[in-house]
């Protein structure tokens, strides 16, 4: 039985994945910075380590075949240490630990926007190149979820929703971007691999009348121009692999299926 060690496991994608190995028959621990629950599905272990710290990180490696690092701090300030650091700590233990496949999950896209975060992982992805340890990069686009947080914050305003309406997404839900991550694990290691995307690609101005909807929220739709390279990548597209449409579950569907009732 393979036994996979998933950095990041009780986090949005993480979680999936550990559903997903375990459904595939393989051992899956679950690392985290908080203790282990009072209890625990068949078949999952738990290790409480902190990549910035290191605290617990080569304990958390011990008697692992496979990791999957999904950890990550996007929105902190300490996002790059994080991702670099962080990825680094992962690695040297992989390599004590003797781990024979090392998965990053990473982000489409993060070489041609210039997102300072998607500078971080880029540069993790780099110190996974340079390691010796044999790995696998995933890049996957954004997740439902993502999404559906970022209308959120552009509703705070009552009345109006100031969205980029030409920003452009390809985004999958994150139970099958969690499938493809297991069938990577199943396999050998490739390098860099194809991209992941959803199964369409939208502009946000598509989008959220849809969540608008779903969330029965009321508000005027006021277009928002944003300047430089980052927005710039994200009219063009850079962050969608439109021939890469590997998720099933489409935005209007994932919107049904978790908001069935709209939110008042
Ligand atoms: N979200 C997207 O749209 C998207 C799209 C493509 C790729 N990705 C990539 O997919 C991966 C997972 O993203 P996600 O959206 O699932 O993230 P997430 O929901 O924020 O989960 C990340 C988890 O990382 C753990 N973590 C944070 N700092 C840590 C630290 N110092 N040490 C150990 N664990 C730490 C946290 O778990 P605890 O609080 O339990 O410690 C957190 O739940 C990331 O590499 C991300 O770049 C995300």
């Amino acid at each position: 039985m393979t036994r996979v060690l998933v950095t990041g496991g009780a986090g949005t994608l993480g979680t999936e994945v550990v559903k997903e190995l375990l459904t595939s028959g393989c051992c899956a621990r679950v690392m985290s910075r908080k203790p282990a629950p009072a209890t625990l599905p068949e078949g999952v272990e738990w290790a409480q380590a902190d990549v910035l710290t290191g605290d617990g990180v080569m304990q958390a490696a011990q008697g692992a075949d496979v990791i999957v690092h999904a950890a990550t701090n996007a929105m902190r300030k300490n996002a790059y240490d994080t991702e670099v650091e962080g990825t680094r700590r992962m690695l040297d233990a992989a390599q004590a630990a003797g781990v024979r496949h090392f998965i990053y999950i990473s982000i489409v896209g993060i070489d041609r926007v210039p997102f300072p975060y998607y500078k971080a992982k880029l540069a993790a992805e780099h110190v996974i190149k340079d390691g010796a340890t044999p790995y696998s990069i995933v890049r996957i686009t954004q997740f439902h979820t993502l999404i559906d947080l970022l209308l959120g914050a552009v509703t705070l305003l009552p009345g109006v929703s100031l969205t980029p309406m030409d920003f452009q997404f390809q985004t999958i839900a994150p139970h099958d971007a969690a499938q493809s991550v297991a069938q990577v694990v199943c396999g050998r290691p490739g390098g860099l691999l194809p991209d992941i995307g959803g199964p369409e690609v939208m502009t946000l101005g598509a989008m959220a009348p849809a969540w608008l909807k779903a969330r029965r929220r009321r508000r005027l739709i006021v277009p928002l121009w944003m300047p430089g390279a980052v927005a710039r990548g994200y009219r063009a597209g850079h962050n969608t692999c439109p021939d890469r449409r590997v998720g099933r579950q489409t935005w209007q569907e994932w919107l049904a299926q978790t908001y069935p009732n709209g939110w008042t």
